[in-house]
């Protein structure tokens, strides 16, 4: 029987909501927790998550706060029990996403409001081989090194990674701390990297947010419900178990607040070939105008740099493109005073979907590396890759698709 707390068995289909009030249900499906019946709407529930095939998490407005967990697992941790810990994952982030507390929840009532809580499980190479010796594709390794790499261990790898992005940093503390309570026994936390973006609410929806240099960051960028973003992002070939999926890739790059404060407008602005104040491109008015990159000036240099972020960063090639979503993070220095100390650790943690990253944004992280202005403040200190499985199949868990083929 289940305990007070713990609600339903996991495997049951049509299960009672434990702690979330009277009346309420949930039914498992697509391995998501879906909301059946009428009471009060918990705020920012994913009600079908996994409902297009995909698992949840890429929106066109990303929560405001994200922590990026990756996990090692335990040596002994063999297929069947890689199996049984993606069962309970996917049962216990179905049931958070949908404002309900998963089984064995001490504080069930956190759970109440999910605030867009969006759970995404993704697989390192070393789980995936561990499931199926052949199942991992090429791309699921190490990027290639890049000259500008200054990687630390600490920041990079790990086989299985937990993506959890909510807008209310209390509800991701709570649904952080069930999920690794659930792979407490199967492993160890490798890193955890939180990161935040503008509270949700505090623009305008649609507008582009800046990130720690004062940047607007993200206007060239294919969003996902548009065709392009779907070309680009969901694998459709390769391995059968990923058909859907995507792949994610996590820098960490560190930005140099200290020396970046010495920099002035016109140097900042030619550093990435945009306005600050605007985003526009130094050619254009307007943000979303079309850089060209062809115009000089009356001294007959052109106006937006070659070597500028913008420029480098704009590949020829149509395919080498993907979906950027980035987390700024900002974290305390000890101990720092005295005339120029560095008072900040702080960065982006740079994420990239694409359906193959060696074809997709290899090429472009090459190109930045070999020339960009704004690497002089930049560098990449963690870098992880993962394969993201399609949404889980009814009734089943994320990542089943992959123990089919085994
Ligand atoms: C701390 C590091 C970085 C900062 C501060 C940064 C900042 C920016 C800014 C301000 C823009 C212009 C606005 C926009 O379109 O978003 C931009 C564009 C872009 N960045 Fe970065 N970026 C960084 C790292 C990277 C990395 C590592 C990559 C890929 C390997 C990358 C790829 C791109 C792409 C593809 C664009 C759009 C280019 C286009 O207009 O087609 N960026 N970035």
């Amino acid at each position: 029987m289940a305990g007070r707390h713990e609600g339903p068995r996991r495997r049951d289909v049509l299960v009672g909501a434990a702690g979330v009030g009277v009346g309420a249900a949930v039914v498992l499906a697509g391995g998501a927790a879906v909301r059946q019946q009428a009471g009060p709407e918990p705020f920012g529930a994913e009600r079908t998550p996994g409902e297009d095939g995909h698992q949840p998490g890429l929106r066109t407005d990303p929560p405001a706060h994200a922590v990026h967990i990756a996990v090692d697992l335990d040596e002994r941790v063999d297929r069947e029990r890689i199996r049984s810990l993606l069962r309970i994952l996917t049962d216990d982030a179905s049931r958070l996403m949908a404002g309900y507390a998963p089984i064995g929840d001490q504080e069930p009532q956190m759970a109440e409001v999910p605030a867009g809580l969006a759970i995404t499980i993704g697989f390192g190479r070393g789980l995936v081989r561990r499931v199926d010796e052949d199942g991992a594709p090429d791309w699921l390794a190490p990027l290639p090194a890049f000259s500008v790499d200054r990687l630390e261990e600490r920041w990079s790898g790990g086989d299985l990674l937990l993506l959890v992005a909510c807008d209310d940093p209390l509800t991701l503390a709570h649904a952080q701390r069930m999920l690794l309570k659930d792979v407490r026994a199967f492993g160890r936390i490798r890193w955890q990297q939180p990161g935040f973006r503008n509270a949700r609410g505090s623009l305008a929806p649609g507008t582009t947010q800046r990130n720690l240099f004062g940047q607007i960051d993200g206007t060239a960028n294919p969003l996902p419900g548009t065709e392009e973003f779907d070309e680009l992002v969901w694998i459709s070939e390769g391995p059968a178990w990923l058909l859907g999926g995507t792949s994610f890739v996590l820098r960490r790059i560190r930005m140099d607040l200290e020396t970046w404060d010495e920099v002035d407008l016109p140097g900042r602005e030619a550093a990435v070939g945009r306005r600050l104040d605007t985003g526009a491109p130094l050619t254009g008015a307007q943000e979303r105008d079309e850089p060209d990159f062809e115009a000089v000036t009356a001294q007959g240099f052109t106006v937006i740099n070659p070597v500028s972020h913008l420029r480098r960063a704009r590949s020829e090639d149509p395919r080498e493109r993907f979906h950027r979503v980035a987390y700024n993070y900002d974290h305390p220095v000890a101990d720092a005073g005295g005339a120029g100390a560095e008072v900040s650790d702080s960065g982006l943690l740079f994420g990239a979907y694409q359906a193959d990253p060696v074809a997709q944004f290899a090429p472009v992280q090459q190109r930045l590396a070999e020339a960009d202005l704004l690497n002089e403040w930049t560098a990449p200190v963690g870098s992880a890759v993962f394969a993201i499985p399609p949404a889980a199949p009814p009734g089943g868990f994320v990542g089943e698709q992959l123990f089919a083929e085994g």
